[in-house]
């Protein structure tokens, strides 16, 4: 079976990442009845540099010709440190996920044992850490509305919602928790926005349509990012607006071991994008030094969602094995003079 695969590598450690998932890729090509076409496609600072624009036209067409999108990372302090650059990186991934429709975000963060000491939390608050969070993807203040006023002292974004935008992304994770621990709990700030408001209207109005049997309930931000640090174990399913997943699903990386270990499965009606959840770090770029476990289990991700589950599984498998014999990079063991590609290499060569 022949799946067509549109590359992002990307920036910063992008490309060191992404060239550790293909070599898993294609180890499971050997391995299984599958086979991989790759076309490659620039986005973000290199895509500026070279067409001048963060997201070229033809990157979009081989996103959308392609069954899966795999993605790397992007963003280069170049552009951090100047606010008033008018074109961004960024740009190139919230366009992406504009143009795919990629509205549900998949953040899962689960407890690796054999990290339990790497975590900042004590053991027993983090031991039985395994929860997902579904972020909406392509609207709110990500997408709303932006004015700067004309003497550039007074700046706005707006964060807009409609009902349609939270139904479409609350089904899914309903759906999700079902087949989980049954529990969603949905964080917003209704004490203070109009917009959470009606988060939490819709989405209470879908649970008693459609979804009695799991069980809901209802966290401030504020409060859900305390909760995480206090007692992570106590969630299942996180439903949540975009900005609010950004920075909880931040969270989420660290409780669990390592931002380093996280992947992310980003889901429209037609098209898919699998990135890891964390960015560029540029000042890794070129030391052998990023970890590539949330790139390799992102492409785990994406052949889950292909629907190849064995070899999505041997993928989990082998990436268990590595970090369970302590074959990892040196932010999972500091001892450890294992390099990116080291690590790329030993689950590759684990793939069964
Ligand atoms: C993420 C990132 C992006 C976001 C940035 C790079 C635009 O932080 O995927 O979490 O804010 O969505
Ligand atoms: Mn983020």
């Amino acid at each position: 079976m022949v799946k067509k695969i549109a590359v992002l590598a990307g920036d910063g450690i992008g490309p060191e990442i992404i060239e550790e998932a293909l070599r898993v890729l294609h180890s499971v090509e050997k391995k299984f009845k599958c086979k991989f076409e790759l076309t490659f496609g620039d986005i973000g600072a290199i895509a500026i540099e070279k067409t001048g624009n963060p997201l070229p036209k033809k990157t979009v067409e081989i996103c959308v010709g392609s069954d899966s999108v795999l993605f790397g990372a992007i963003g280069d302090p170049k552009y951090d440190n100047n606010p008033n650059a008018k074109i961004r990186p960024e740009q190139g991934l919230l366009g992406i996920r504009k143009e795919l429709g990629l509205f549900c975000n998949i953040r899962p963060v689960k407890m690796f044992e054999s990290l339990i000491d790497r975590s900042t939390l004590k053991n027993e608050i983090v031991r039985n850490i395994d929860f997902t969070i579904f972020r909406e993807l392509t609207g709110g203040i990500y997408f709303g509305e932006k004015k700067l006023s004309g003497d550039k002292n007074t700046a706005s974004d707006l964060c807009i919602y409609s009902k349609d935008e939270i139904v479409r992304i609350s089904h899914e994770a309903f759906k999700a928790a079902r087949n989980r621990k049954n529990k969603i709990t949905l964080v917003d700030k209704a004490n203070v926005m109009e917009s959470s408001r009606l988060w939490r209207r819709v989405v209470k109005n879908l649970h008693e349509k459609k979804y009695k049997d799991v069980n809901l309930n209802y966290l401030l931000v504020d409060n859900a990012a305390m909760q995480m640090v206090i007692n992570p174990a106590q969630f299942d399913v996180i439903l949540t607006s975009n900005l609010f997943g950004d920075i909880i699903s931040d969270i989420g990386s660290v409780v669990g071991g390592s931002i380093g270990l996280l992947p992310s499965a980003s889901v429209g009606k037609k098209s898919a994008l699998f990135e890891p959840i964390h960015g560029s770090y540029p000042e890794g770029k070129n030391k052998g030094i990023a970890n590539p476990i949330a790139m390799i289990l992102s492409a785990g991700l994406m052949l889950r969602h292909l629907k190849l589950s064995g070899p999505a599984n041997s993928i989990s498998k082998a990436v268990d094995l590595a970090i369970q014999n302590g074959k990892g990079t040196p932010d999972i063991f500091p001892e450890s003079n294992y390099t990116t590609s080291d690590v790329g290499k030993y689950i590759a060569d684990n793939i069964y």
